[in-house]
């Protein structure tokens, strides 16, 4: 028999797995199923893609494993909308996930609403530790639609005809931010890490101890226009700025600015999901690499700060405030009046390597898989961005990249020595 308290947790996890879904499937909804299949690069997939791998991941972990009866929706979808999963075999490889014009973007919206239908029915009788993997599938797909997102985005912009996916709301003229003024952080010995009862996932933890030199850290985000500043300066052709690897990145690419921005008629635009348009110079740079932010930071006479740094920063503000993903519509990050804001707009790119805390221990399983086993060469960001689902993040959330991607939301936020 249930307790009261078990009904009521069952019942808001249901409505936060129906809500969650309803999410993808709105920001899918401008999509035709040609704009759904397509895959513009290899670390980019088709929406059609992400609207049935999310669904693959509740149907396997939960109602595979933890439902009595369960007969899978069709039993050749594993191999398709597996992504990473090694203990869960054999899977169709990630270059090719754009050759999939079948099951039709239709037959993946039918594969989602049965796995709905099924998870809903069995949620009330699930055991916590099932219960606890709709709850890790429901992260999981927000973190989906942070990519359904930014995919779609880049799968736009390789098209010379840019199309539009959102209509934009008119640009409303903000004041440029002042200077960048410069909070003191904390010095000494801070506690660093995810405590408490809410989820998060296993890579932030275990919480542990850690020392800070005394620094400071910005008070707001690198905006298009100091960027601009430091393209005019000869910031991508200043070797001395850049790591050696960026610099290789540069050469190498013919990178002249932030993905998605183009001179035009001497001035610069930028793409977005909106379609293109002027730059907005108040407005958080954004789609740069690790290397383009370390570059500008030696420019600037500044660092990146340290994942830890940050932590201890942004721990007293509000991780569901600032400009987040709460509908389907042209997410961008905006001119903030909040020069505090440490949550939304850009992914804020750290200097710390993507590494286990002291005592990190993965999950038995294949779930064990979700993060561990890409702690190698990757670069923490921090922070959140416009595209990131409000009520997704916390100050010890930890997303990561390789130092030359930029296709996500990604800004600067300059820290220095004291
Ligand atoms: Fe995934």
């Amino acid at each position: 028999m249930r307790t009261e308290r078990e009904s009521q947790i069952a019942a808001s996890l249901a409505d936060r797995f129906a809500r969650t879904r309803a999410l993808s499937a709105e920001l899918a909804e401008p999509l035709s199923d040609a704009d759904a299949t397509i895959q513009s690069m290899d670390d980019a997939s088709p929406a059609k893609w992400h609207l049935a791998h999310t669904s693959w991941f509740f149907e396997t972990f939960v109602l595979r494993d933890h439902v009595p009866g369960y007969a899978l929706h069709d039993e050749r979808f594993p191999f398709l909308f597996n992504s990473y999963y090694e203990a869960e075999g054999a899977r169709h490889a990630r270059p090719s996930r754009g050759m999939l014009s079948r099951p039709s973007l239709e037959e993946v919206l039918a594969y989602r609403r049965a796995v709905d239908e099924a998870l809903l029915a069995a949620l009330p009788g699930l055991a916590p530790d099932a219960a606890a993997l709709v709850t890790l599938g429901i992260n999981h797909e927000e973190q989906h639609q942070e990519l359904l997102l930014t995919d779609i985005l880049h799968h736009f912009s390789v098209n010379p005809l840019e199309p539009t996916l959102w209509q934009g709301a008119p640009k409303v003229p903000v004041a440029m931010p002042g200077p960048i003024g410069w909070i003191e952080g904390h010095a000494g010995i801070v506690e660093i890490g995810h405590a408490g009862d809410g989820f998060a996932f296993d890579c932030e933890g275990p919480r542990h101890p850690v020392l800070l030199a005394p620094h400071a850290l910005a008070n707001r985000t690198v905006t298009n226009g100091e960027w601009a500043a430091f393209i005019a300066d000869g910031g991508y052709r200043t070797p001395a700025h850049w790591l050696s690897d960026g610099w290789g990145w540069v050469q190498a690419n013919g990178i002249e600015a932030p993905l998605y921005w183009r001179m035009e008629k001497g001035a610069w635009t930028r793409f977005g999901l909106d379609g293109r348009r002027p730059i907005d110079p108040a407005a958080p740079v954004t789609h740069v690499s690790f290397y383009e932010a370390d570059a500008y930071a030696s420019w600037a006479g500044a660092r990146l700060p340290t994942e830890f740094e940050w932590e201890a920063a942004a721990a007293s503000h509000d991780p569901a405030s600032g400009n987040q993903l709460d509908a389907a519509c042209p997410v961008e990050p905006r001119p903030s009046a909040d020069g505090a804001a440490f949550f939304g707009d850009v992914w804020e790119w750290t200097r710390s390597a993507y590494l286990p805390y002291p005592g990190f221990r993965a999950a038995e399983g294949a779930v064990g898989e979700y993060n561990g086993k890409f702690m190698s060469g990757q670069c923490i960001l921090r922070g959140g961005s416009c595209a990131t689902p409000r009520g997704h993040l916390r100050a010890s959330y930890r997303n990561f990249f390789y130092p030359h991607q930029r296709w996500q939301f990604t800004g600067v936020r300059l820290a220095k020595d004291l």
